[in-house]
């Protein structure tokens, strides 16, 4: 299995583009079952849940080509199989994104019922309750979802129990190809359910209200083809200027999209690092300081993102002073905290809040993933701690970080992969 070996102590110092969106183009690829025309994205990252991804449509039938690095063309046309098998499903979540585009286009659609995972109990009720009140008749049986519709789903108004991403998206899908006018309250306004949405209308859909809490959609009978290039990963960017902050550096990121970050951005200032920012490029520099700790709650987009929790966790495990996170997106998600407490932080969970006081120096240590984000938060702490750290179980990272390790040679870091 592959590690990751980090030698801590080095200040990260140099620039980077920032890659594709991972939480836009899984969703954009579930939408060109929606097409029936191809569809070519550009931008695409090359990460793990991306492979799965082309998987799974390859399974349901559908022709895809890689053009370069880059660039995927997707034709849907020949789909003839409307299952999301187990053996695709457990290895990503994001899978159930195929459900509501082929219950819109084809009127039938499997997927097996994705479990909890290490973050939390995870359910898709609200998918199925969306997908329901659009005319839709669902049973879980055996493990899996079974979805049909007699002729088109009908347009419905959907009031959202909480703010889901990826129900967000599967719901907005399916409206797209639907019998009249579908309004979705309570939608989630993160920048990667507006660049689906950007991309259906590229395809012919009539969307209005993207990026605000009620979106609505015209239903049209035929979405075709398109070019579209998936928008810069905010996640990975918001990543690397941790990576820099955490280790007294200085950073510079192009090709991203700064006023998706502002939450992030925001921490990071307290933090005391010096931000400058142009329409798509952000420049941090410590100026050689350690960090501050901060305080933050993390939640639904604009509020600070849940996948950046780990990661500020690991900063303020070596900040000054005493910084509280509060977790209020997932009930499970600091499985980073035991591991940290092994590099030597000092941090006392309190039901939902990781309280911590900063230590002048982590210590290197063997060090397990256990999800995306929180191997994230592990390597950064590596990155600063004295010594060497293994990091086990990469799959994780791989799943949402394009060459992390060729990425964080490139700013200066000691990183090797071994096998093992
Ligand atoms: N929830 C329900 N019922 C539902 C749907 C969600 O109770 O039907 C709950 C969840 O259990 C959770 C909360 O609502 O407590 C928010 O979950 P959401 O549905 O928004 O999460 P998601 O769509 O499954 C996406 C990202 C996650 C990211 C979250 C929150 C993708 C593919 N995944 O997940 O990304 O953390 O939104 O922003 O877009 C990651 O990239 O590492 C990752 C986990």
């Amino acid at each position: 299995m592959n590690k990751l070996l980090i030698e801590g102590g080095q200040p990260l110092i140099g620039e980077l583009h920032a890659a594709g969106a991972k939480n836009a183009v899984l969703p954009i690829l579930a939408a060109t079952l929606l097409a029936d025309e191809p569809v070519t994205l550009s931008n695409v990252p090359q990460l793990r849940d991306v492979t799965t991804s082309r998987a799974l449509l390859e399974r349901l039938g559908a022709q895809v080509t890689l053009h370069e690095p880059m660039t995927l063309e997707v034709d849907t046309r020949s789909v003839d199989k409307f299952c999301a098998p187990y053996d695709l499903v457990k290895t990503m979540r994001a899978s159930i994104l195929v459900l509501g585009p082929l219950l819109a286009r084809y009127g039938y659609a499997e997927v097996s019922l994705p479990g909890g995972c290490a973050i939390g109990s995870r359910p898709v009720d609200q998918h199925l309750r969306g997908l329901r009140a659009m005319g839709a008749e669902i049973e879980v049986d055996a493990g899996y979802i079974r979805a049909c519709c007699s002729g088109r789903l009908r347009g419905a108004r959907l009031v959202l129990d909480l703010v889901t991403v990826t129900g967000t998206a599967n719901v907005l899908m399916a409206a797209t190809l639907a019998e009249g006018t579908t309004v979705i309250e309570n939608a989630a306004r993160e920048p990667e359910v507006v660049d689906l949405g950007d991309c259906l209308v590229a395809m012919g859909a009539d969307i209005t209200g993207l990026g605000t809490d009620t979106v609505v959609v015209r239903g049209v009978p035929r979405l075709h083809g398109t070019h579209y290039p998936v928008m810069p990963d905010r996640i990975e960017t918001g990543t690397y200027l941790v990576a820099a902050a955490i280790t007294h550096g200085q950073i510079t990121i192009h090709g991203t999209r700064p006023a998706c970050l502002d939450a992030v951005l925001l921490k990071l200032q307290e933090a005391g690092a010096q931000i400058d920012t142009g329409s798509d490029w952000i420049h941090l520099d410590m100026q050689g300081r350690r960090p501050q700790a901060v305080h933050l709650r993390t939640a639904p987009h604009p509020g600070f993102p849940t996948d950046m929790q780990a990661q500020f966790v690991a900063l303020n495990a070596i900040a000054a002073g005493v910084g509280t996170i509060t977790e209020t997106v997932f009930e499970n998600r600091f499985m980073h905290v035991n591991e940290l407490q092994r590099m030597g932080a000092l941090i006392r969970l309190e039901g939902n809040t990781a309280i911590s006081t900063g230590v002048a120096q982590l210590t290197g240590a063997p060090v397990m993933a256990t999800d995306l984000r929180a191997s994230a938060g592990l390597v950064l702490a590596a990155l600063a701690a004295r010594g060497t750290t293994v990091v086990d179980r990469v799959y994780h990272i791989d799943r949402g970080y394009q060459g992390i390790e060729q990425r964080l040679t490139q700013l200066g870091a000691s990183v090797r992969r071994i096998t093992g």
